[in-house]
């Protein structure tokens, strides 16, 4: 598995002070920042001006800082050319520094919101976290794991599959009035289900919904339909956005789909480039953009 990152920009900032939070390293967590990976602290990261010298866990924790506010991120990977899946699934797109940065966003969050599209394509396993990284969140007041979250309007998902049946906390299911009851009943088994809107969800309540339940920081990785709506709502706060170095061609779809809304401007915090090819972005609401671009 090689995961090797470079910082392309911004250039290197101030050493991180003693509490980077790395795993094993013996220092306090920094507040904010999240352990990237429990396999070793720098293992595989390089910084591009460094020589070597390599980034180390907090380091890159430090580059996707969690706020301590109600947040939206959404995190994606797509090809050059747009794509947002190979055959069907994302895995065609993601590498070792892609996955490496997913669980490190899935540490950082309150809940982990998944359109139900996503869930079934995707073949969502319940999610794991070592026990760094529990540790980690216990020590900054986050619950062990984060909740699950699916959208879905015609609750078209089995409660017995994995992500929920075996969810190590009880997820949670958004869906519209007009859901059908029958399976309504059925997904109680396994999941809290919220009616946030009439047939399909209503995205402000939805995330209202989840902040009553102490669920500030919101992780969506997707997928497209639930990031068209999430975009048009104007709630994405963040896109934490990986570039395949793959031409897939024509076929699959873009990252986003669903209904027009109006473009809405987010601003560059990071460029990271791995080593097989990828480039590892970063962009957020407010702030200037770099110099020569605009806002
Ligand atoms: N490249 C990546 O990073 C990435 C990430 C995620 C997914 N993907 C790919 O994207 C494809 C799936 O696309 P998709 O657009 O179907 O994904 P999706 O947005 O996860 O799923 C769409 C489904 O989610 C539910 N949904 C979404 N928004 C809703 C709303 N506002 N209200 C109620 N229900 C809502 C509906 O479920 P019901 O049908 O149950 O009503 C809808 O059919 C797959 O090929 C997957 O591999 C790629």
């Amino acid at each position: 598995m090689n995961d090797r990152i470079v910082r392309l920009w911004p250039g290197r900032g101030p050493a991180p002070g003693p509490g980077s939070g790395a795993p094993g390293s013996g220092a306090a967590a920094r507040p904010g920042t999240v352990p990237s990976d429990a396999a070793g602290a720098g293992a595989g990261l390089s910084d591009a001006a460094g020589a070597g010298a390599g980034l180390s866990d907090g380091e890159l924790s430090d580059a996707y800082p969690v706020g301590p506010g109600p947040s939206l991120r959404v995190n994606f990977v797509t090809s050059l050319d747009g794509a947002v899946a190979v055959d069907g699934r994302s895995a065609g797109l993601s590498g070792a520094a892609d996955r490496r940065v997913l669980r490190l966003l899935r540490t950082g969050c309150d809940a982990l919101l998944v359109g139900a599209g996503t869930l079934r394509d995707e073949g969502y396993r319940p999610v794991r976290l070592d026990p760094p990284r529990r540790a980690w969140r216990a020590a900054h007041g986050l619950a062990p794991y984060p909740t699950l979250v699916v959208v879905s309007q015609r609750l078209a998902l089995e409660p017995g599959h994995p992500a929920l049946a075996e969810a190590p906390v009880r997820p949670v299911v958004l869906t519209g009035e007009r859901a059908p009851a029958d399976r309504r009943a059925a997904l109680t088994a396994v999941a809290d289900v919220l009616v946030t809107g009439e047939g399909t969800v209503d995205p402000v309540a939805g995330l209202a919904a989840l902040r009553e339940r102490g669920l500030a920081r919101v992780l969506s990785e997707g997928g497209p339909r639930l990031f068209g709506a999430l975009t048009a709502a104007d709630l994405v706060d963040e896109l934490c956005l990986t570039v395949s170095p793959l031409l897939v061609g024509p076929g699959p779809g873009r990252i986003t789909a669903g209904p027009a809304s109006p473009p809405r401007a987010l601003t560059l915090r990071h460029v990271l480039a791995a080593a097989d090819g990828s480039l590892l972005l970063r962009y957020a609401r407010g702030g200037p953009n770099p110099p020569g671009k605009s806002a």
